[in-house]
Parts: structure tokens; sequence; C-alpha cells
């Protein structure tokens, strides 16, 4: 058994992947267990994540081949964990190896929504970071930090779910009497450049993940029409927000290109890492 973890800068996944014997080469590799933990440093995450997985899971360590680590925090750890062989692996190619598994196919766009966000060009034999962009994940709790009265994910969704984003994007109907190119009068013409003093938490929640996915959407856009291909697959815990899902599938109107969500995004990277184990 092969344990991926990986250390990103907000929280930390471990699975574990094993070969199935018997299965057909494609389905070969199975991923059997996953934990996310949340820790203030990398070693101290890393180790409770394994911890968790061994504790809850009755693994014999003895059964534990290696140790594959990725992620903002793998630099910190030095050595080996617990006596079990431990690798590093780089945290683009662990994205692009688990994409790729999770999508069940090759030649795709990822872009994973952590903390922050990272797209990239996956191919068998090349994986390629496209580049990406600093808002994320944490971007939304940040500026719900100093803007709404939670941090709360939940408690952010449930406001912005009652939002009303005419109170603070400026959109082209309100500047404009008609269509700019393909944008229409909802079109946001500026994010954030209408709040007007009637703005409600509300709108101000549903403004930021707006703003967001906007920003993520339009660099997905860019990165799979530079590549020909009309698919991007999103990853990361960012991949798991209706909201989010909404102005992505607005962009697919306007932009033909469509987003993949599979199942299990925000182990992406921790299967990546497992998986990049040599001996699989
Ligand atoms: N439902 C959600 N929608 C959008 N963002 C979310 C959701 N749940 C959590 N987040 C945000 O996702 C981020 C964590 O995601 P993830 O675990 O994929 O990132 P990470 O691996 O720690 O960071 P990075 O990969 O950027 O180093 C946090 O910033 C958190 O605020
Ligand atoms: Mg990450």
């Amino acid at each position: 058994m092969i344990i991926g973890i990986d250390i990103g800068s907000t929280t930390t996944k471990a699975v574990s992947v094993e070969e199935v014997p018997g299965s057909g080469t494609d389905d070969r590799r199975r991923v059997i267990r996953k934990i996310k933990t949340r820790a203030e440093d990398a070693v101290t995450s890393a180790t409770g994540a394994f911890g968790k997985m061994i504790v809850e899971n009755n693994i014999r360590m003895t059964d534990i081949e290696r140790i594959m680590i990725t992620g903002a925090g793998a630099g910190k750890l030095t050595g080996n964990l617990f006596g079990i062989p431990t690798e590093k692996v780089d945290e683009i190619r662990a994205i692009g190896i688990g994409g790729m598994f999770q999508a069940r196919r090759e030649n795709i766009i990822i872009t994973n929504i952590g903390t922050g966000t990272a797209i990239i060009d996956a191919q068998r034999d090349s994986i390629v970071h496209l580049g990406g962009s600093g808002v994320g994940g944490g971007t939304i709790q940040g500026l719900a930090k100093k803007l709404l009265p939670t941090t709360d994910f939940n408690g952010i969704m449930e406001l912005a779910a009652a939002g009303d984003l005419g109170q603070v994007d400026l959109r082209l109907g309100d500047i404009m009497d008609t269509w700019l190119s393909f944008l229409n009068r909802e079109s946001t013409a500026s994010n954030f450049g209408k709040m007007l003093d009637s703005a409600r938490n509300e709108d101000i929640a549903l403004g930021i993940i707006n703003m967001v996915y906007q920003v993520i959407g339009m660099l997905s856009v860019f990165a799979a029409k530079s590549r020909n291909t009309g698919r991007v697959v999103v990853t990361g815990n960012g991949s798991d927000n209706p909201l989010g899902k909404r102005v992505l599938a607005e962009l697919t109107g306007m932009y033909k290109i469509e987003f993949e969500y599979p199942a299990d995004a925000a182990y992406t990277t921790a299967i990546g890492a497992g998986l990049s184990f040599a001996g699989f």
C-alpha cells in the first residue's frame, strides 16, 4: 500500500492507494481511503493525517510500502516518516497525475482551486504548469473575514445564496443600452464596481464568490483555448461549490468551454502523489 499526503497551504489530505489483484490494467490501482485534516504546521498535519488513517482503518505499518508527500508544506518534512521510506513529489506533477486518474483520460487542462489556483496541462509524458492566480479559496475566506459576519464556509455560502449581484456589481445593463459583442445586459462590467449603500451582507458574499469564480473561470477558458480543448477538469476543495459551479456554467454558455467535476476532487493532489510512486 502507498500513502499519498498533500500538505496544502490550508488543509492536509491523505489517501491510501493500492493495487487491486486480478482487475484490468486500467483499474488496477484503487484509492481506498481518504482523510482530511487541518493543522497549523506541516509536520503536525502530515503526521496527524497519517496517524488518523492508520488508526481509523486498522492499517498495519508493515503493509505500507512508501509514503509520497507533496504540497506547499512538503519541504518542511525531512527524512523518512515512522521508519517508512518517504519521497517528495512535485505538486504540479501530483495534480496532473491525480487529475488524469480521476478524469479517466489524458491530455486535459486541470484547474486546481485550493487556497490559490493552479492551471495545468496534463499529458501522459508532459505535465506543464500553465500559470494560475492567487485568487482562490483563501481569497473568499480573507475577504469574508473583513467584510462579512462569518468566515465559516457554510455560513458564507448561506449568505451568498440569498444575495443580489445587482447591488454590488456594475453590469453592462447599468452603463449601456445595447449588447457589447457577445456580452448581454446581465454580464459583469466591473466586479464590486457598483457597491450600492443598500448592499447587504448577502449581496457582498455573492459578489465575492462571483468574482473569484469569474476570475478562475476566465483564466481556465483562456488556458483551454490556448491548448485547443473544449473542456477543463476542476479539482481542489474549491471545486465543490454550487454557486461557483453556476458561475462557471455561465462561462460555458458564453465561451463554449465545459467544466467537469470529478468525484473526490479535494483529494486529487494527494492521489496524484500516491500514484507517482515508480512501482505503480
Ligand atoms: N466549498 C468550498 N468552496 C470554495 N472554497 C472552499 C470550499 N471549502 C473550502 N474552501 C476553501 O478551499 C481552500 C482549501 O482548499 P484545498 O484544501 O484544496 O487547498 P490547499 O491544498 O490547502 O491549498 P493550495 O493547493 O492552494 O496550497 C481554503 O482556502 C478554503 O477556504
Ligand atoms: Mg492543494
